[in-house]
C-alpha cells in the first residue's frame, strides 16, 4: 500500500489520499487545453472520496462526523469559487489554482479534519509495526 504525506492509519483515507495526491502531482505536466477537464475530474474524485470517508465513518459510528460533513462541504463550496476564477485565468495561473490552492485546501482538511476524525477508529493500521509492503 503506498502511503500519502500525511498517513492516518485508516485505509479509506490513507487510500483516497495518496490517489489524490497523484493526481495533484500531474498538475504541472499537463497541456493548457487539459486544465479544464483535469479540474473537473479531480473534483469528482474529491467528491467521491468524501463519500467513501463519510460512509466510513458512518460505519464506524464517529460521533463528529455532522461536522465532518460540514466540513466537506464548505471545502467544496471554497472549490466551486476557485473553479469561477479558474475560468478567466491564463494557463499558469490555472495550473496553481489546481496544484497549489486546490491541493492546500485539501491537505489543510486532511492535517486537520480527518486527522482528529481518525482518532475514533479503533481498528487502525499500525505502519510502524508492518514490514515493508505488508501494508498492502
Ligand atoms: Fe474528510
Amino acid at each position: 500500500m503506498n502511503l500519502p504525506q500525511l498517513p492516518l492509519g485508516v485505509r479509506v483515507m490513507d487510500e483516497d489520499h495518496f490517489a489524490l495526491e497523484q493526481m495533484f502531482a500531474r498538475v504541472p505536466a499537463l497541456a493548457d487545453d487539459a486544465l479544464q477537464a483535469y479540474l473537473d475530474a479531480i473534483l469528482d474524485e474529491i467528491r467521491a472520496h468524501f463519500t467513501r470517508e463519510e460512509a466510513e465513518m458512518e460505519r464506524v459510528g464517529v460521533p463528529i462526523l455532522p461536522c465532518h460533513r460540514s466540513q466537506h462541504a464548505a471545502l467544496l463550496a471554497e472549490a466551486e469559487k476557485l473553479r469561477e476564477s479558474f475560468a478567466r485565468a491564463e494557463p499558469a495561473m490555472r495550473r496553481h489554482l489546481i496544484g497549489y490552492a486546490l491541493a492546500q485546501l485539501l491537505a489543510n482538511h486532511i492535517a486537520s479534519v480527518d486527522q482528529i476524525s481518525s482518532q475514533f477508529f479503533d481498528d487502525k493500521i499500525d505502519y510502524a509495526a508492518l514490514a515493508p509492503g505488508d501494508a498492502a
